[in-house]
């Protein structure tokens, strides 16, 4: 037969007493053959503790989100039969249909991996419920397509559609270029839209006059509709976003009614809110291949979204070729059934691995450097490390006690050791190759959620620790950022990192840029210790959040829930005060992988979150309309 050979169906129920409550797994064999002496492994963010009450089942072993579990000694599953088995003692409730196995296979006695579907996780005594409505109807009170909304727009509509818009007559060499670049920009994401511009003169064409206005500053741009079009810009980057602009408008005009006009006369000023706007991508849980990188950093651009933050390594895998040790994005990578690291979030009885060579790197760099946006690379350090330990177990401290600590998302010890020198000569190797791939001045080094009693059971860690004074886990990490902050000095960089590099005693904040990510008031405290700060607080900018509280709405859970309404509406500036507001250099969407099993989850979760991000990242708090951005966000582009 061909098709799936087995399925797991599993349900969730509360149980009085027990938070966690308990799960119900049921296997069907749809072979034609019986199997018995088997093991079942499936990946599931709602994890067991560490001896889970099993009904029907033998627990085997876990790590992080891979559960193993064998069926009583004696059972024989013949075709078309179900084994059931119950599971209780989870470190938490599930909450959404998302929340139960996302892949699982079976190891069969003469050691084969065999797959087996897994489906939505059922809620026991659930009803089937309506999709839940994110966005509601909207108004718009101008006709006009703009994403994000400029800082002023006085337009008047006119019945005239121009076929194309055009460079004038004397336009230089780079405003011909500039047009050319959101053109292509255009093309790729609308492949079959007729195209917004020439670069000679066409019928039925209007031409756009460009001027140079440095005064204006180097992201800003001024806009006049007539017979002619005006352009005026502060810089490069000013000209480009108003040729985005025109784009956007043109692109409105064309859909098919007439909800957006094209401007027949009037006015647009406009530049960003911050000068920090960002989206961060998780490449480490799922890996994305350079064209899906490639295409995000194009709707980065059609949102004028302006920092690439890509999220290159973490417990699951380490992304980045290093030339120097090509262990990283070959052990570091895999994951799976017969692999030093097991399969997680997804993975199957096939490895699964993916990783970006230093040229893919380039390509990206330079494709972003196109649109304007600047790519600020993190490795994710101390914490977070179990690929880079795999791949390079000569880093731990051989003396420390296995599983003496684990992190949140239950790695066992998963942190690089300050105590052991090798640990700065591999850093400052990776740290040379990563400043001439990445021209940013930053280098963010992650610093989130190294468990509270890491290294504690390292012989090394203490004797450091009591040589240098230290005070416990986070007083090493102080100790660990501040030597790392004095590496990427040398190199010519400065340190970003996630809000917890301050635990401890922090680092330097001249030049450090912290984001704010656990909740919105650890941002003014960051602010007042003296870093620069981004907000990305989880319960506004995560965007791997749910949307709504219906189970049957895929996503986390642990930050809230996220409606898009919340995202759009969310002011970051907060209660900062007026003295504060300097150090906060801007806003960010975070985009975390763990559930991100394939396009359509990213741009279910994605979308329309991200334009949400964008505007808030843009405009001023005055011209934000949540009801405009009702009818504008369905026609963003995904991915
Ligand atoms: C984070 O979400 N751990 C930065």
């Amino acid at each position: 037969m061909s098709g799936s050979l087995f399925r797991l169906e599993n349900s969730w129920h509360p149980i009085e007493g027990d938070e966690g409550g308990g799960f119900v797994f049921t296997m069907v064999n749809l072979s034609d053959h019986p199997v018995s002496d088997f093991k079942l492994a499936y990946t599931s963010l709602t994890r067991v503790k560490d001896a889970p009450a099993c009904g029907n089942a033998r627990f085997l072993r876990r790590n992080a989100n891979f559960h193993q579990f064998a069926p009583p000694e004696d059972l024989v599953l013949h075709p078309g039969e179900a084994w059931r088995f119950t599971v209780q003692g989870l470190w938490r409730p599930a909450r959404h249909r998302t929340d139960g196995a996302k892949s699982a296979y079976l190891t069969l006695a003469e050691g084969r991996h065999v797959p087996v579907t897994v489906d939505d996780l059922l809620l026991e005594g659930g009803r089937s419920e309506a999709a839940p409505k994110l966005l509601p109807e909207g108004r718009l009170d101008q006709p006009f397509f703009m994403q994000p909304w400029p800082v002023k727009a006085e337009l008047q509509p006119g019945p005239a559609l121009p076929v194309v818009l055009y460079p004038a007559h004397g336009s230089m060499l780079e405003d011909m270029r500039a047009v050319e670049a959101v053109n292509q920009l255009y093309h790729r994401l609308f492949a079959v839209a007729h195209q917004p511009f020439c670069l000679t003169k066409t019928a039925d064409a209007r031409p756009i006059a460009f001027t140079p206005e440095p005064a204006l500053g180097k992201d800003a741009y001024r806009l006049h509709f007539g017979e002619t079009i005006t352009l005026a810009y502060g810089d490069a980057a000013g000209r480009h976003y108003a040729l985005v602009t025109l784009a956007q408008l043109l692109f409105g005009a064309r859909q098919p009614d007439d909800r957006f006009w094209f401007p027949a006369s009037g006015l647009i000023e406009d530049c960003p809110r911050y000068g920090w706007r960002g989206c961060h991508l998780d490449v480490s849980r799922q890996f994305y291949p350079v064209s899906a990188v490639a295409r995000l950093l194009d709707i980065m651009g059609w949102l004028k979204l302006n920092i690439f933050h890509w999220h290159l390594t973490d417990d699951e895998a380490w992304r980045l070729e290093i030339k120097a040790f090509p262990p990283l994005t070959t052990t570091g990578v895999l994951r799976g059934p017969d692999e030093p690291m097991l399969p997680q979030l997804g993975n199957g009885a096939e490895p699964v691995g993916g990783f970006y060579t230093q040229e893919d790197v380039r390509t990206l760099v330079a494709h972003a450097e196109r649109l304007f946006i600047e790519v600020v690379p993190e490795i994710d350090i101390p914490g977070h490390s179990t690929a880079i330990l795999t791949a390079l177990p000569e880093l731990a401290d051989g003396q420390e006690a296995p599983d003496s600590y684990r992190s949140v998302q239950g790695y066992p010890n998963n942190a690089l050791n300050p105590a052991i020198d090798k640990t700065y000569d591999f850093l400052g190797t990776v740290f040379d190759e990563m400043v001439r791939l990445f021209p940013s001045k930053l280098v963010h080094i992650g610093g989130d959620e190294v468990a509270a009693n890491t290294w504690m059971a390292s012989p090394l860690a203490r004797a450091l620790m009591e040589r240098e004074g230290l005070d416990g886990t986070f007083g090493l990490q102080s100790w660990f950022m501040k030597r790392v902050q004095a590496m990427l000095k040398a190199r010519g960089r400065q340190l970003a990192g996630w809000d917890e590099v301050s635990h401890g005693g922090g680092v330097d904040p001249q030049g450090t840029l912290l984001m704010a990510w656990q909740k919105p008031e650890v941002g003014m405290a960051l602010a007042e210790q003296g870093y620069d700060v981004v907000m990305t607080p989880g319960q506004a900018y995560y965007l791997d959040m749910v949307q709504d509280e219906a189970w049957q709405e895929p996503g986390a859970s642990w930050a809230g829930t996220v409606p898009p309404h919340h995202t759009y509406i969310y002011e970051a500036e907060g209660d900062f005060p007026e003295a504060l507001k300097p150090r906060l250099k801007g806003v960010q969407a975070c985009i975390w992988s763990e559930h991100v099993l394939s396009r359509d989850y990213f741009n279910h979760l994605v979308f329309p979150r991200l334009a949400a991000v964008a505007e808030a990242a843009w405009t001023p708090k005055e011209q934000k309309d949540w009801l405009r951005f009702a009818v504008l966000a369905p026609l963003t582009p995904k991915l």
